[in-house]
């Protein structure tokens, strides 16, 4: 076979395709599939177990077949397995392995399913190891930006409008940033949750008429629960890689604040933090400068997810059953993950290694930040807030005669509403994290 054939497991007629519409056809799939195919090779093998268990294949054809399955991963992690544009997809790719090692048990693994839902188990394992990367991810920046607000919390201008407004501390920047991952490991579990269920033995999307033991390939592939509908698990092909999107543009668009703040910080008018040397870069120009390219990669990372989501939204809109359109959902999705979680991994050490720099924090408050917490003092006094609002704010002036470092320090102290600078709570958020990462893998924690 010439790398321009076809191979022939399924051609009805003589004639070849044309290559160049058979090219446009395939698109990115066989870049894609590699990805998937660890997936699918598993996905494969519990599929022949299951022919088994219902006497399509005997012992030696199931055994033989997965001795071939773990022959063709071994070749694919070694790189020497053929997966190139002779072969429309990963799933014709894996089969033609199967037919020209093993001739007519090989012809048998198709059995009863379709590529339309062979590449749906596929994608929803791929899918579970993506989302099982995120929560740890989350877990870990929710936990090192406790240990930050737990180690110091030092004054530093807290801002509306990005306006000067109180004081704040930075233990209460950190922990907003960790109870947001808490928030983002709920919706992780969530979405793991939906997809957590074995659209494998659908079919093309209508059941097929064998007794497949479905409840077997389940359990065997780690699902928590059949997706029973075939005509639903067809349709729900983008939808529940909406979800897993959905999840990580969330985490991304907190990370994308971060990064903003993380950037007026390390500028020299704010000069509140130093970032570790790694996250910076010289300018090819200007010798004096380090920049924090790194930070602003980071804040442009939602758009890539961002975009995954509007492009699949777009394929969307269809009637029920499989459409080839579908395929055009992997490669958003696929890219999407890629670059997130790429950058996601680096956090866990930016976030251990930025440096607060507190003299600066503290020459950012002035002394008129205090004017709110003098008005609460003379409420405490006995004085109707309006009115004491209007006296402290007729007396401004005042409060600059203050030694603004221990005013700063005592601000935070007394700012004992739960959550604020005096009152973080972080027995509450620790409790929270410990609850939400009590078992290491999401599959323990999901009832199905
Ligand atoms: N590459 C295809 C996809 O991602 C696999 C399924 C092909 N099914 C079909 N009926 N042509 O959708």
């Amino acid at each position: 076979m010439t790398d321009k054939e076809q191979p022939a497991l399924w051609k009805k007629h003589s004639s070849q395709i044309d290559p160049a519409i058979m090219a446009f056809m395939i698109g990115e799939d066989i870049r894609l599939d590699a990805e998937l195919l660890p997936y699918d090779i598993q996905a494969s093998r519990a599929h022949v177990q299951a022919l088994q268990r219902i006497d399509i294949l005997d012992e030696s054809e199931c055994s033989a077949l997965c001795a071939a399955l773990d022959e063709c991963l071994e070749q694919f992690r070694a790189g020497s397995f053929s997966l190139d544009g002779r072969f429309e997809d990963g799933h014709s790719a894996i089969e033609f392995f199967l037919t020209e090692k093993l001739g007519d048990t090989g012809k048998k693994v198709h059995t009863g399913r379709s590529r339309n839902d062979q590449v749906l188990v596929a994608t929803r394992l791929w899918l579970k190891d993506q989302l099982q990367h995120l929560h740890s991810l989350c877990a870990a920046m929710a936990g090192i930006l406790l240990e930050r607000a737990e180690q110091d919390n030092l004054p530093m201008p807290g801002y509306t409008h990005l306006q000067r407004a109180v004081v704040s501390s930075s233990g209460h920047w950190c922990a907003g940033f960790a109870e947001a991952m808490l928030d983002n490991l709920s919706l992780v579990a969530a979405a793991y949750d939906l997809i957590n269920s074995n659209p494998l033995g659908t079919a093309a999307g209508y059941g097929i008429n064998l007794p497949l033991d479905r409840e077997y390939t389940t359990s065997r592939l780690g699902f928590a629960r059949l997706q029973l509908n075939p005509m639903y698990a067809q349709n729900s092909r983008g939808k529940l890689e909406l979800h897993a999107l959905h999840c990580l543009h969330q985490v991304l668009l907190d990370i994308r604040r971060l990064a903003w703040d993380f950037s007026l910080f390390c500028s020299s008018e704010y000069n509140f933090i130093q970032l570790p040397e790694r996250y910076t870069t010289g300018s090819s120009i200007m010798p004096n400068k380090r920049n924090p390219d790194f930070i602003e990669l980071l804040r442009g990372t939602p758009a890539v997810c961002q975009g995954a989501i509007t492009e699949i939204n777009g394929l969307l809109a269809l009637p029920s059953g499989y459409q080839r359109d579908l395929q055009l959902s992997k490669a958003p999705l696929l890219r999407a993950f890629r670059h997130g979680l790429a950058a996601l991994r680096l956090l866990p050490d930016l976030l251990r290694g930025f440096v607060w720099q507190a003299p600066a924090m503290l020459a950012a408050i002035e002394p008129s930040m205090l004017a709110t917490d003098r008005a609460i003092e003379l409420v405490n006094q006995g004085v109707p807030f309006r009115q004491a609002y209007q006296q402290v704010a007729e007396q401004l002036q005042r409060l600059s005669e203050q030694d603004i470092e221990q005013a700063a320090i005592h601000s935070i102290a007394e700012r004992v509403s739960p959550g604020a600078s005096g009152h973080l709570r972080l027995d509450l958020l620790h409790a929270r994290l410990g609850q939400l990462t009590e078992t290491a893998s999401l599959d323990e924690s999901n009832s199905g």
